[in-house]
């Protein structure tokens, strides 16, 4: 195989981009080895979070049904029927720091009669409450998700949390039960999965290792559905960029052998806070749109700072639970840039680029290559919240990039992965270099093997040659800028188009453009 060095590779380019021309594709190779399998992709890696945050709920999913927006019960049809092609799996609600002080009692009963609280972690606007309890999870039941709620430990106590779990699961002749019936559900709700707590280190009580695994065994104790369920309790861990990070996670597992799912945060910010900042102080993360290649460069080198993160996580679990018990949730994550000018302060309202679905399908494939531990993801957030899949204004709706590679990715969902290694150069801009190829490989639920590509330098195709045979059809997301985005006014500017491989002498190879995500189904 060919490999240019990267000076080589700055070379060609220079004098390429000097006279005019395109710069000429490296060479990649992709070896994949189907004897090789991994752990199952679980479907719900693919997850979703959805806050009362900004306009995530209200506006984002809920209209209301007496709206003039086309609803289903009050449920946005445009987002209903979107959501429902990309198969979201699961949904975390309805925190978030707004979980921490959240009273599941004030989201039940006649909207009218429920009161108005502040949501004082986001903009401190007034939260009617019209969005509760049952209209999360009959959301999730019409869009065929699984229910992720997401406990109150900061500040509520184990009762509240067992009574809100009684009133969500139970079929006996209780109290909360009768009142849930009432209420207008008959039937139990399932719920797959209930959080315990939420960044128990921050806005979820500012908690230490040691104090917060000693917490959430008396939470996790009390909150219990029926068996039969098989509710996964998942508890609330550290934060990914945190240099404690693996400390923290260190003595939770040990503290709590026999947990099932520890969850942990990790957030894509161009540029972080400065060191000594007081928590609060508003600082530049960088713009979602209008940006450089420098923050192209350092932006997907830090999405791909999930991938040191999870080894390192992975190999402290592996020290305290060989049997691998404990699984992880990445039940927040996704790139936080400043908000769109003009935007409500505290909404976290962004733009979403090419360079958005770019860390998406890099972080996909990263999870691909986790699945020992990795069973769940939630991305961060489901509408008009940071990553967001869609974004909504009043009846404008559009989908993103990151929803395409949403899209693309499906058949992922229950794929069993196989090792790929991948040869070729580095794309290295300034100080970040990365892989310019990314792949990843796996056999669908379909019996068909499925290949994403992700060319992450902004100037230079790659033609990358493989070791599988046969044809390959698909879709590629790309965009004549870094910073390609959907709007109102062009919704459809990116979106995926059809794309195939070539067979040359029985291999199969691609002209995989610069900055582009692929997927294609190999027959
Ligand atoms: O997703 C926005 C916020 O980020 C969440 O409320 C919180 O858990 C995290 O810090």
């Amino acid at each position: 195989m060919r490999r240019i060095g990267f000076a080589g590779a700055m070379l060609l380019m220079v004098s390429a981009a000097a006279s005019g021309q395109q710069p000429s594709p490296t060479a990649v190779n992709v070896m994949v080895d189907t004897a090789k399998a991994g752990p199952v992709i679980d479907r719900h890696i693919y997850g979703q979070f959805a806050e009362h945050l900004g306009h995530g709920i209200y506006d984002g999913i809920w209209v209301g049904p007496g709206s003039k927006i086309p609803n289903i019960r009050g449920y946005r049809s445009d987002v209903v029927n979107a959501l429902k092609e990309i198969k979201v799996p699961v949904v975390r609600w309805p925190g978030g720091c707004f979980g921490d002080l959240y009273n599941w009692r004030d989201g039940i009963g006649l909207p009218a009669k429920r009161p108005v609280r502040i949501n004082v972690h986001w903009g401190g606007v007034t939260e009617d409450n019209s969005f509760g309890t049952h209209e999360f999870l009959n959301f999730a039941e019409l869009i065929g998700a699984d229910a992720y709620v997401s406990g109150n430990v900061g500040s509520m106590t184990p009762l509240d949390n067992a009574n809100w779990m009684e009133y969500m699961t139970s079929s006996e002749k209780s109290t909360l039960a009768d009142e849930r019936r009432k209420n207008g559900r008959a039937k139990p709700w399932t719920i797959k999965y209930f959080g315990v707590g939420n960044e128990l280190w921050g806005c979820g009580g500012a908690m230490n290792a040691q104090y917060a695994s000693d917490v959430s065994k008396r939470y996790a104790q009390f909150v219990n559905a029926p068996a039969a369920m098989g509710m996964t309790k998942v508890i609330a861990g550290p934060n990914g960029p945190n240099p404690n990070v693996y400390d923290y996670a260190d003595t939770m597992m040990k503290n709590m052998p026999n947990m099932a799912m520890l969850s942990i945060h990790q957030y894509t910010f161009p540029h972080s806070r400065p060191p000594n900042s007081l928590p609060g102080t508003p600082y530049k993360r960088g713009p979602a749109t209008g940006f450089d290649e420098d923050e192209w460069a350092l932006t997907l080198s830090k999405g791909e700072a999930m991938e040191p993160l999870l080894s390192k996580l992975t190999a402290v679990m592996d020290r305290n639970d060989p049997n691998k018990r404990t699984m992880l949730a990445m039940d927040e994550w996704g790139t936080w840039y400043d908000q769109e000018p003009g935007s409500h302060p505290g909404f976290l309202y962004q733009q979403n680029s090419l360079r958005d679905a770019e860390v998406a399908a890099l972080t996909l494939n990263i999870f691909h290559r986790h699945t020992d531990r990795v069973k769940m993801s939630n991305i961060a957030q489901m509408i008009n919240v940071l990553q967001a899949m869609i974004l909504t204004d009043k009846d404008k709706f559009l989908r993103t990039p990151t929803y395409w590679v949403y899209h693309m990715y499906v058949p992922f969902q229950g794929a069993t992965p196989y090792a790929a290694s991948v040869n070729g150069p580095s794309y290295s801009h300034g100080d970040y270099p990365i892989a310019q190829v990314d792949a990843s490989v796996a056999r669908g639920l379909d019996g068909k093997l499925y290949l994403s590509l992700v060319n992450t330098d902004p100037n230079r195709p790659a033609h990358v040659t493989t070791n599988l045979t046969g044809s390959a059809t698909g879709r590629l997301l790309t965009g004549p800028a870094m910073d390609t985005h959907n709007t109102f006014d062009a919704p459809n500017r990116i979106v995926p188009v059809a794309y195939s491989g070539r067979n040359e002498g029985g291999k199969l190879v691609f002209d995989l453009p610069a900055k582009a995500v692929a997927v294609v189904q190999i027959q």
